[in-house]
């Protein structure tokens, strides 16, 4: 079968080489990182599709804005190109800038989030998920129930369900709710769209309840082109006035600019109340930095200047959502299910139905992740009970998530349409052999965010 993948609206001006090593070195590589590919050496990987969070290349635009970082500690040029920016696009009254999406997320907690209390999303990611428990809160998930069903083609099945959060609402009492947010695109959920419908119903809502609407905005860029795409009357408009319009009807926002923005390393916390913005930025100087630069150096205000505009541009936009609908597309050919529609930054294959065998306590996406690694030293990343069983607050009991999941992140302007064939090629190998890979249990794993440390080992049954 064949699928459109659009040339790279870019050409190539600086490689970085690759090397694939021997079955026999990555079986070894494997054991000793204790089957937690977090844990390997990045040399070892061939195709790395682990994160697309400041794995893009940056664009020569980007490296010559580096060369003009002005490196002064206060008030330097570079904040306020970045602010410039920051206000085009997003329109918020107060910004600081911080090292990453979560240390953005760190300092809205710090100021907002007091122990039981609630904080609503359509899901929340690992970190920001995990700064909310950190202070006590509890991270609460209520994005449509097509999110969960694998095959549904809804077209924004990262929507918030409307009526679940106003039952929440009312069930927990505003006043235990310091801020609302959504996440766009939603990440956890297969990187899957909120509409702009959707996202003006969820203002509504959390507006009439006096709840701080803030958006977590990693794919702002991604989930605009995708209302371009697919929301009726936003046809013809711009990407960028569509994110105008998505965040103007939020009160705040916090960014890993290391997705949409194409940077290295940075983030956003965005607010428009004046007291708050006083203690963020009291927060920030005790934990990042000064308030014009929150933890990066000059260079790095300058480049996310650039590239929070690049990632708005639609010709990259349409080649980057063809690039991980092709890949779903060739995976699906070989017959293995992918989340459909396919979403914006990665695939997100359906480990659980690729190893039926294999049950959520024995961790079905590390194996399939584990397998994808052996077959073709390719990196992907499991979002499934490693990364979500918790046990409930209230019983003590294990509460597993509703998809067992292998997220192939694509980093931006990176690999080509053969590195894509590659990787469709060594999954479809891995399907014809599923029925004797096996599952996996801990042999060390913290508390929070377990999925970056924790070690395993395969198990040896093979009751199948
Ligand atoms: N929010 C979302 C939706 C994210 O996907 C991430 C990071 C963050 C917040 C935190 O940002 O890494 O800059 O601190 N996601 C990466 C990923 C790590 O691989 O999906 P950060």
């Amino acid at each position: 079968m064949t699928h459109p993948y659009p040339p790279e609206p870019f050409r190539i001006k600086v490689v970085e080489s690759i090397r694939l090593i021997s079955p026999a070195e990555r079986e070894s590589a494997l054991k000793e990182a204790g089957y937690n590919l977090f844990s390997m050496k990045a040399e070892d990987i061939f195709i790395d599709l682990l994160t697309d969070s400041g794995t893009g290349a940056m664009s020569s635009e980007q490296w010559a804005a580096i060369m003009r970082g002005d490196e002064s500690y206060a008030g330097a040029r570079s904040f306020h190109r970045l602010k410039a920016a920051v206000e085009d696009i997003f329109g918020f009254k107060f910004f600081v800038p911080t090292h990453q999406g979560r240390a953005a997320e760190n300092i809205l907690s710090a100021c907002l989030v007091k122990p039981g209390m609630y904080v609503p999303s359509n899901m929340h990611f690992d970190t920001t998920d995990a700064n909310i428990r950190a202070r006590g809160g509890r991270p609460t998930n209520l994005v449509i129930e097509e999110a969960f069903n694998i095959n549904n083609p809804h077209l924004f099945k990262g929507n918030m369900d409307i009526a679940k959060l106003r039952a929440f609402i009312q069930k927990v009492g505003a006043e235990k709710i310091p801020f609302g947010m959504v996440t766009v695109t939603n990440n956890a959920g297969g990187g899957q769209p909120v509409s702009m419908e959707n996202l003006k119903a969820v203002a509504a809502v959390y507006r009439e309840n006096q709840i701080p609407f803030f958006i977590d905005s990693a794919r702002y860029a991604e989930n605009a082109y995708f209302i371009k795409l697919r929301e009726k009357g936003y046809e013809n408009k711009s990407v960028i006035d569509i994110a105008r319009e998505m965040y103007a009807l939020a009160d705040g926002m916090t960014m890993s600019a290391k997705k949409d923005a194409i940077v290295n390393i940075g983030g956003l916390l965005c607010v428009n109340d004046e007291a708050l913005f006083q203690n963020v930025k009291n927060e920030l100087i005790l934990r990042e930095g000064f308030p014009t630069y929150g933890g990066l150096a000059g260079r790095d205000l300058e480049a996310m200047a650039v590239g929070l505009y690049e990632g708005l541009d639609e010709a990259y936009l349409a080649y980057r959502l063809s690039q991980t609908a092709y890949l779903a597309a060739r995976l699906n050919d070989a017959g293995i299910p992918t989340i459909q529609p396919a979403g914006g930054h990665a695939v997100y294959l359906d480990a659980a139905s690729v190893l039926p065998h294999i049950p959520q306590s024995e961790f079905p996406g590390q194996a399939l992740c584990v397998e994808l690694y052996r077959e073709g030293a390719i990196r992907g990343v499991e979002i499934g009970s490693v990364m979500f069983a918790y046990p409930d607050p209230d019983s003590g009991k294990m509460i597993f998530p509703k998809l067992e999941l292998l997220r192939l992140a694509i980093p931006r302007r990176t690999y080509t349409q053969s590195h894509m064939d590659y990787v469709a090629d060594c999954a479809a190998r891995i399907k014809s052999r599923a029925s004797s890979v096996r599952g996996y249990k801990f042999t060390y794993a913290p508390e929070l965010l377990r999925h970056f440390t924790a070690r395993f080992e395969p198990l040896y049954r093979t009751a199948f």
